[in-house]
């Protein structure tokens, strides 16, 4: 093998880790993106509500009760092994997750990072299904329908995720 004069090896060395770190970062950047937590779903938007009780009625009702009440025994697995739908209003848990891990199980369905893997559920995924917009609206009129106890502790636990991640979200 024939060696290189030192510049150019080492000049070829630079070029090829500079494009490896650039690769590198923008990688990085694209995933940090993507975990980026959605921005707060507002519930005190009233348009954004209404359209929400009508994505909610034509998309969640069937399963998760037309009041938000879920279905019976939503704590109790099926013989399918599977969970019934619980409840959205504060008889449920659905207040204990972060606006960003409700707008996620709601677009991507209950699967890692939330779920384990292999977690079979009937909640269904709403990706391609309703706009960012209609899953954001959905959640804000859940939010909406919550006593001001229960909407002041997801705020609370909204924020810790938000400081916790020390972004303040994209926006969408
Ligand atoms: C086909 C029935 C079905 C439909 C339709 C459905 N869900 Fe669900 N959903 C479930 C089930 C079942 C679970 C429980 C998931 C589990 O743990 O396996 C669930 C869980 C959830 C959870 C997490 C539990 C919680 O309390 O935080 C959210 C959030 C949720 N659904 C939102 C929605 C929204 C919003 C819609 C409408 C856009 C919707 N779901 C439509 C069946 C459904």
């Amino acid at each position: 093998m024939t060696r290189l004069p030192r510049g150019p090896r080492s000049a070829a060395i630079g070029v090829a880790a500079v494009a490896l770190i650039a690769a590198g970062a923008g990688m990085w950047f694209l995933s940090a993106r993507d975990e980026a937590p959605v921005g707060p779903i507002d519930a005190g938007d009233a348009r954004l509500v209404a359209l929400g009780l009508e994505v909610y009625r034509q998309n969640c009702a069937s399963c998760h009760g037309a009041k938000l009440e879920g279905q019976p025994d939503w704590r109790t697995r099926k013989a399918d092994g599977k969970l019934p739908a619980p409840p959205h209003d504060e008889t449920g848990h659905t207040w204990h997750h972060a606006d960003d891990q409700l707008f996620r199980l709601t677009k991507n369905g209950v699967k890692p990072p939330l779920a384990p893997d292999g977690y079979r559920s009937d909640m269904p995924a709403f990706d391609g299904v309703l706009t960012d917009e209609e899953i954001r609206a959905a959640l804000a009129y859940i939010k909406s329908s919550w006593p001001d106890r229960a909407r002041a502790r997801q705020q609370r636990i909204d924020d810790a995720v938000r400081r916790q991640s020390n972004l303040t979200g994209d926006g969408k």
